[in-house]
């Protein structure tokens, strides 16, 4: 072939267009490698070499509720499925969630807090469990879902009763009971997407796995925690109507008004 200006500048241009990505891969590659190094001291006896939650301890916890026996395991990574999410339903999690569990761990799952460990490695041991998965080479995260700043009305007795008609009439207390106790009519027959049994939170049991203020409830229903049976209802609600929902749960968990701290 012969060499004119044109193919050289093709040429050269393409030169150039390699580095980039390669310096971006070397970067990526390093980060993977620390993460492993993280994965290794932190998470492995959990989650498993592999990622899949078949780590050497196994079954996390076993007990008995309303008369289902509830095995928990470590996250099978290898899905791709997270429950903790800002995005919609269906969406892959941002790097910020992710970093919020692993910094905060998971309440009344074994998952610990890993706040002493440092932020850099925090954020590697991120980029590493993402290589369990195709998804995250295929996918973008999704959008996060904003939630505004919570009404003044969240925790009135009038958003109270509209709250409780709303939660018996979108179907909460098929799951949840209609007193909250994780007891209602579907609660003994429900599977995560492992096949494994799970119970309906229990709002009269405490605080929720990833933060009990009003706009952590919000988010739960709002994005839905994928891999359970806790649907999202970001279609089905208006911004009022998920208020008073909201505000029904902290009446249920007796939290009343919310503190003005956490508005
Ligand atoms: C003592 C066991 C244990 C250790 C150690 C542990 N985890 Fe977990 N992890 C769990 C369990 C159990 C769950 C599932 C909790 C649930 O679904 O309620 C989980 C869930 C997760 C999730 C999924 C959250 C979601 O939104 O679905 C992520 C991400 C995670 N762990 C990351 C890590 C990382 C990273 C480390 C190490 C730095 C780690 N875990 C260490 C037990 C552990
Ligand atoms: C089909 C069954 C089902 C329905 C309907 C349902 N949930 Fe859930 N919900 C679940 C399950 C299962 C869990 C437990 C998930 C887990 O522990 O990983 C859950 C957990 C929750 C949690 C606790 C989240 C946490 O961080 O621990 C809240 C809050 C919640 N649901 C609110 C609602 C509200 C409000 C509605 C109605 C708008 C609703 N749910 C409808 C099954 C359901």
């Amino acid at each position: 072939m012969r060499t004119t200006v044109g193919s050289l500048l093709v040429m050269l241009l393409g030169a150039v267009l390699e580095v980039v990505p390669a310096t971006a891969v070397a970067a990526d590659a390093k980060l993977v490698a620390q993460g492993k190094e993280v994965y290794t001291a932190h998470c492995v006896l959990c989650h498993g070499e592999k990622g899949d939650g078949k780590g050497l301890t196994g079954i996390i916890a076993r007990y008995q509720k309303h008369g289902v026996v509830i095995q928990l395991y470590p996250r099978d990574f290898t899905a791709g499925m997270f429950k903790f999410r800002t995005t919609p339903t269906g969406y892959l999690p941002t790097d910020a969630d992710l970093l919020k569990t692993v910094t905060e761990g998971i309440l009344r799952s074994g998952m610990p807090s890993h706040e002493d460990v440092s932020l850099a490695d925090r954020k590697a041991v991120i980029a590493y469990i993402k290589t369990f998965s195709p998804r995250w080479t295929e996918e973008e995260p999704g959008e996060p879902i904003k939630i505004g700043k919570v009404p003044s009305y969240v925790g009135t007795a009038a958003s109270v009763k509209r709250g409780k008609e709303l939660y018996k009439k979108v179907g909460c207390f098929q799951c949840h009971g209609l007193s909250g106790k994780g007891d209602g009519p579907s609660s003994a027959t429900l599977k995560d997407a492992w096949g494994d049994a799970i119970l309906p939170f229990d709002f009269t049991s405490g605080a929720l796995k990833m933060g009990s203020g009003p706009v952590d409830i919000y988010r739960t229903f709002v994005t839905g925690l994928d891999g359970t049976p806790m649907p999202s209802y970001e279609e089905s609600l208006s911004e009022k109507q998920r208020w008073d929902i909201v505000s029904y749960c902290l009446a249920v968990m007796q939290q009343g008004k919310p503190h003005l701290a956490e508005r």
